[in-house]
């Protein structure tokens, strides 16, 4: 853990403040959950009635970010305010920003929604990225993909799980995807051939001090994350290499909570993917694996209180459920998905299982990361065992 410029006058928020959330999806959820545990109040944001936060939370707002009066009114009744994503209009964290202190902040915010400022922001700093060139016609499309081919094409703002991308491979592809995309900026990055992905994350406090989590390794199926296990199996040089990366990024943008940074290894090197300054994806495994969750940790940032410890305590993986995991009996197996003692559920709460939705995740924990994901594995496909091959004993 390393104290950077301790700020003493950072205002702390103790159990029993109330904690503003903008958005309501399962990273909402994790965080309400957490901060409840620790005798916060939790007031949720939401577009939706009944979200996956909102369950669970002591307060949830319907309305649009964008109604601003709804937003000012929300801000006004809570001490402090966090994101569950990075894509909530800067209009309304400027209005939320005039009530209540409002984190990760505005300038960590402004460099992860969009991907030209965010790719931009580790040129500057010298930090290690994939090729990449702006482009805002078909025009430039085409004259970049004459030295770029393979490459991806995103759009610079919006996209998540993989939307808002198109993978070009040859040259009848490009006005497909400059269609397809319909964008006014794009960015185009070569394709990296990586070895393998990992993310390592990071937290900083409101007060300044800095901790992270040792790497995850993340597998991806369809562009979205599938399977994510730890230890990662980067060398100790690495690992050591990438946080000292994730702490000049939080640190040159000022971020408050937790910050995932997503990286690509290749060939003895490491490239940054993305930053996402929220909890991530590939961090869930840390609500078994680990001393304190990322979501507590982020709790713990954006209420200036120290950080917890990071350390892991035991193998882990999880694996994402998304909605193709729904059987065609219309539920999922339950009862035989956990019939591994070292198997833990979450689900989000999400009324309709479409395909590429994430429903819920899995944590299986083991003597080493390779059992665990072979046992996490193994959990999920028992999901879409029907439950009518079951006999009365529960057993197939
Ligand atoms: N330049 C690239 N070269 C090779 N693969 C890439 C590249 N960019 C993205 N990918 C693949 O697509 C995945 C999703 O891309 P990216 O992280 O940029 O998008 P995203 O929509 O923000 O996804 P997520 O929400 O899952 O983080 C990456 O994790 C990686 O597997
Ligand atoms: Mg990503």
């Amino acid at each position: 853990m390393i104290a950077n410029s301790l700020e003493t006058n950072a205002k702390v928020f103790e159990p029993g403040a109330t904690i503003g959330i903008l958005g309501s999806g399962q990273l909402g959820r994790m965080m309400a959950i957490a901060a409840k545990q620790m005798g916060y109040r939790v007031h949720i944001f939401s577009p939706t009635h009944d979200s996956p936060a909102g369950q669970v939370a002591d307060l949830e707002i319907q309305a649009s970010f964008d109604n601003l009066a709804v937003v000012e009114r929300f801000a006004q009744r809570v001490d402090v305010i966090t994101l569950e994503t990075e894509n909530i209009p800067m209009e309304t964290v400027l209005v939320a920003s005039q009530s209540a202190p409002v984190y990760p902040g505005l300038k960590a915010l402004e460099f992860c929604q969009n991907r030209r400022k965010e790719k931009m922001f580790l040129a500057d700093y010298g930090i290690p990225t994939c090729q990449f060139e702006i482009v805002r016609s078909l025009v430039e499309l085409k004259s970049v993909c004459r030295y770029m081919m393979p490459a991806i094409v995103k759009t610079t703002t919006g996209g998540y799980d993989g939307k808002g991308q198109f993978l070009i491979q040859t040259p009848d592809q490009i006005e497909e995807a400059w269609h397809t995309l319909n964008a006014n900026e794009l960015i185009v990055e070569e394709f990296v051939e990586f070895d393998y992905e990992f993310s390592v994350i990071g937290a900083r406090s409101s007060a300044g001090v800095f901790a992270a989590y040792p790497s995850i390794r993340n597998e991806h199926r369809d562009h979205i994350l599938n399977l994510s296990f730890s230890p990662s199996g980067l060398s100790d040089q690495l690992n050591q290499r990438a946080t000292e990366i994730v702490y000049e990024i939080m640190n040159e943008m000022d971020a408050v909570g937790v910050m995932a940074v997503e990286f690509f290894y290749r060939d003895g090197e490491i490239l940054v993917n993305e930053m996402a300054p929220r909890p991530h994806n590939s961090g869930h495994l840390t609500i078994e694996a680990h001393v304190t969750s990322q979501f507590e940790q982020h709790i713990r940032a954006v209420c200036g209180l120290m950080l917890g410890i990071t350390r892991q305590t035991i193998p882990a993986a999880s694996a994402n459920i998304l909605g193709l995991e729904w059987n065609q009996s219309k539920s999922p197996t339950w009862q035989l998905g956990l019939s591994m003692p070292c198997v833990k559920l979450h689900l989000y709460g999400k009324e309709s299982p479409e395909e590429k939705r994430k429903m819920g995740h899995m944590t299986a924990l083991a003597q080493s990361a390779e059992k665990a994901k072979q046992y996490v594995v193994a959990a999920r496909r028992l999901l879409n065992i029907p439950a009518m091959s079951l006999n009365a004993n529960g057993t197939s």
